[in-house]
């Protein structure tokens, strides 16, 4: 193995705020944690403690050379009741993102990432559509607040899983199974991006700057038939994806409206996009109407295939759709004892690095160990091991293959062989 990194793509690490901040009570997964459905029982307002350690985490990313950071806001923690705003909280942040500024890491915002305050919670989040103002209202603050040092902006992070998981399959807050509400939801969030992607240009343009830049970070799948040959299998698949992802990322970047979005006013034809965020992870191969996962495939330890080309091909797909430039705004693996995370990182940007996609940006999914939703802290996905009994870090060989591979460009046969030479584990589970 050997290639050269695209040229001009940046590299650098995503997180969520929630996943690693600790220190906040006051939202739907710290009343999920309470409700005793967190796997391991592990506690978000603990998590990796960032909120205060953030200062250790920025010289570890330094180290390590990252050009670029993706990170969150906690939503409950900024606006604590309906309306007021916690300044202390906006203080934090800006003077965290100054830090990594100065320290030459830019940072892409994400402003919604699953978690929503309490109060939101309680009177219906994004299943009411009245509550999209509220989201706004809280996105028009955060941008008067830091615009001025953040230029570019995620709205809402994969509403498709979040829409499919608390509304379809009843496993996150608030845990329903409803179909209707999942396309109510998924099209709510549409419509709240739509108007989060003028409200993010027009708040910065008024503060001067023009060099905005907002999108949505979308999960993307490769989808496959589980026999090519199947007409029923292919018509599974198709419909799939188009139901998980297909239909909402057209309507969040071009405003059309196909089941199971439905309609709503600000979803209207238009280009909502100025980039085309993708969180890659895996491959679902499917017979039926339910997901699946090939068999004799590699997987990673919670039994996601490997599969590296897919990361072209959804990006192929996103990209036909306006022709933005591409952010990979989430890729990574759960290894736990990261065996194959170096080879997961270099068979994945080879491919895209020899692709012709113009991708701008590599955020690594994720720097440290962190507080992974249900799984809670049993699934560790980090460059960086995070002892949970003390919150020591320690960097992974992952994170030092990533630290060589950013310094040299690209990866020879030499710097293969010493940190990817591993075999990925494999599945004998059928689709
Ligand atoms: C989410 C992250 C999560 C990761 C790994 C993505 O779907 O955006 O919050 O930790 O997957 O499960």
């Amino acid at each position: 193995m050997n290639f050269q990194l695209k040229n001009g793509m940046l590299l650098g690490a995503a997180s969520a705020a929630t996943q690693i901040e600790g220190g906040d009570q006051n939202n739907n997964w710290y009343a999920w944690y309470r409700q005793g459905y967190i796997k391991d029982g592990a506690d978000p307002s603990v998590a990796t403690d960032h909120y205060n350690r953030w200062r250790e985490d920025l010289a570890l990313m330094r180290d390590m050379g990252v050009q670029c950071c993706r990170m969150g806001v906690e939503w409950s923690r900024i606006e604590p009741r309906d309306g007021v705003f916690d300044e202390a909280a906006i203080a934090h942040y800006r003077e965290e993102i100054q830090a990594l500024s100065d320290a030459g890491i830019p940072v892409l915002l994400t402003l919604h990432h699953f978690n929503n305050p309490l109060w939101l919670e309680e009177r219906g989040g994004f299943a009411e559509r009245d509550n999209i103002t509220c989201y706004l209202r809280f996105v028009r603050k955060m941008v008067e607040s830091v615009g001025d040092l953040v230029s570019e902006y995620i709205t809402i992070n994969e509403p498709n899983v979040y829409a499919f998981n608390a509304y379809l399959a009843g496993a996150w807050p608030p845990g329903r199974k409803s179909f209707l509400e999942m396309g109510r939801v998924m099209t709510n969030m549409a419509a709240a991006h739509i108007e989060a992607y003028g409200l993010i240009r027009k708040t910065r343009l008024q503060m001067g700057f023009r060099n905005t830049r907002v999108g949505v970070a979308n999960h993307l799948r490769a989808f496959a038939p589980k026999d090519a040959g199947n007409p029923l299998h292919r018509f599974w698949a198709e419909r799939a994806e188009e139901l998980f992802q297909g239909s909402l990322t057209q309507a969040m970047c071009m405003g059309k409206v196909s089941f199971p979005i439905g309609k709503h006013p600000s979803i209207v034809p238009g280009r909502y996009c100025d980039f085309h965020g993708v969180n890659y992870y895996t491959r679902s191969t499917v017979s039926g109407p339910a997901d699946g996962v090939a068999k004799n495939c590699p997987v990673n330890d919670l039994g996601w295939e490997i599969y590296p080309q897919g990361i072209v091909e959804v990006c192929e797909k996103v990209y036909g759709m306006l022709k933005r430039p591409i952010y990979i705004t989430e890729n990574g693996t759960c290894d736990n004892e990261d065996r194959f995370r170096a080879r997961y990182i270099a068979e994945h940007l080879k491919a895209l690095s020899e692709s012709s996609l113009p991708v701008e940006r590599y955020y690594h999914w994720c720097f440290c160990d962190n507080w992974e939703w249900v799984e809670g802290g049993s699934a560790r996905f980090g460059l960086v091991h995070v002892d949970y009994e003390n919150q020591k870090r320690t960097v992974k060989r992952s994170g030092e293959f990533y630290r060589r591979m950013i310094q040299a460009g690209g990866v020879d046969e030499a710097l293969y062989g010493e940190f990817c030479d591993t075999p990925y584990p494999t599945n004998g589970e059928d689709a």
